[in-house]
């Protein structure tokens, strides 16, 4: 296949190649099934062993220790803010702290305040959500026995992610959003309460989120919330209380598969992760008055790039030129402008090597034109 544009899209995001080269040899007739994966009964054996081996192996790539359930969900991270909320601060009294470090922290919190008191424990609002919290001020910023704290790992439009796990309490329910930043790195599981991510970044295509639990909290659940919207009804029924999204977890186990065999697993991901997004930062730093990085340097996301030009203008002219060049969905989101260049698990290093010359090269050529330099703010 030679007509696959580098997409760089923040999600749905592109999924590897032999991924979708699977899906489409399995897509009339599964081998031995004799039906498509769309058209599958989410009962039958084979579905039984999907959803089993999808389990198994993110327990396996991710370490996920003993004492955590990994369940299947429909409606989005979205749906996830609310579900949070609904089964472990709803009729608690006690108060959830958040630490908001962008766009979808905020969007979190809001939901979540529909359900009991919330706290924002520590908010990047005001530096335009470009850094995330230090340990000790993370630390000096939780209330006496919240509910729980809840962190996003990483922004995905403002391209801000915490460099490692953030610390809290020992006795306090750390809940993360890391839907995009999912099986990029490791993640020290075990200093989790609730991790939730949207599959549609690194993990497969939308419609499917993974929850992975810690046992206890379920234990706090409230009776009487809808089944659906119910963590236990999940655990209790094997992510199948209701029909879930088959094809999509179906693509999530290639993806597993994809991580184990061909990359090797989740520390030679993030090793390539870190040399992909290196290549980028590089050229922002060998120009920072022409590329305006919005992060600060320590909260850097591996995952999505973000950075603004001189001028609105030169900014449609990057975007159109970079997409003539077969390098697309570079646009940065709509609440910030400027350009955002996801690069996830699945974007293959020769697509971060294109647009790394191809923004050398687009430098070089707005300053020999006579482009001033002046910084935008984001
Ligand atoms: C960090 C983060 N949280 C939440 C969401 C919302 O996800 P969904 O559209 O699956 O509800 C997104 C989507 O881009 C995201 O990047």
């Amino acid at each position: 296949m030679t007509d696959r544009a580098f997409n760089f899209a923040a999600g749905p995001a592109i999924l590897p190649l032999t991924v979708l080269e699977q899906a489409q040899r399995d897509l009339v007739s599964l081998p031995d099934v004799g039906a498509s994966p769309l058209e599958v009964g989410h009962r039958s054996p084979w579905f039984s062993a999907v959803i089993e081996e999808t389990r198994s192996n993110l327990r396996d790539l991710l370490a996920i220790p003993d004492g955590y359930q990994v369940v299947f969900c429909q409606g989005g991270a979205s749906m996830q803010f609310s579900m949070v909320a609904m089964n472990l601060l709803r009729g608690t009294g006690a108060t959830a702290d958040y630490v908001i470090t962008g766009s979808w922290g905020s969007k979190a919190i809001a939901e979540a305040r529909k359900e009991g008191n919330t706290r924002i424990a520590w908010t990047g609002a005001d530096e335009g959500f470009s850094r995330v919290p230090g340990t000790e001020e993370l630390l000096g910023s939780i209330a006496e026995g919240p509910a729980y704290v809840h962190v996003t790992s990483n922004e995905t439009i403002q391209g801000v992610e915490f460099p490692t796990t953030p610390i809290v309490p020992d006795e306090v329910p750390l809940v993360a959003d890391v839907s995009s930043d999912f099986l990029s790195r490791p993640i020290d599981i075990g200093r989790y309460g609730l991790l939730y991510a949207g599959a549609q970044k690194n993990a497969g295509p939308a419609g499917v989120t993974v929850v992975i639990v810690r046992d206890d909290l379920l234990g706090r659940i409230p009776d009487g919330l809808p089944s659906i919207l119910d963590y236990r009804t999940y655990v209790e029924h094997g992510s199948r209380y209701n029909t879930p999204p088959v094809f999509a977890i179906y693509i999530v186990l290639l993806v597993t598969r994809w991580l184990r065999d061909d990359v090797g697993g989740i520390d030679e991901m993030h090793k390539r992760n870190r040399e992909k997004a290196d290549l980028l930062y590089d050229v922002l730093d060998a120009a920072p008055m022409f590329f305006r990085g919005h992060a600060q340097t320590d909260a850097r996301s591996l995952m999505n790039v973000t950075f603004r030009l001189p001028s609105e203008k030169l900014e449609a002219t990057f975007l159109a030129k970079a997409a003539a060049r077969g390098l697309v969905e570079l646009k940065g989101h709509r609440s910030l402008g400027g350009i955002r260049a996801s690069i996830y698990n699945a974007m293959p290093r020769e697509g971060v090597e294109a647009l790394a010359a191809f923004m050398r090269e687009f430098h070089e050529r707005a300053s020999e034109s006579g482009i001033e330099e002046r910084p935008t703010r984001i």
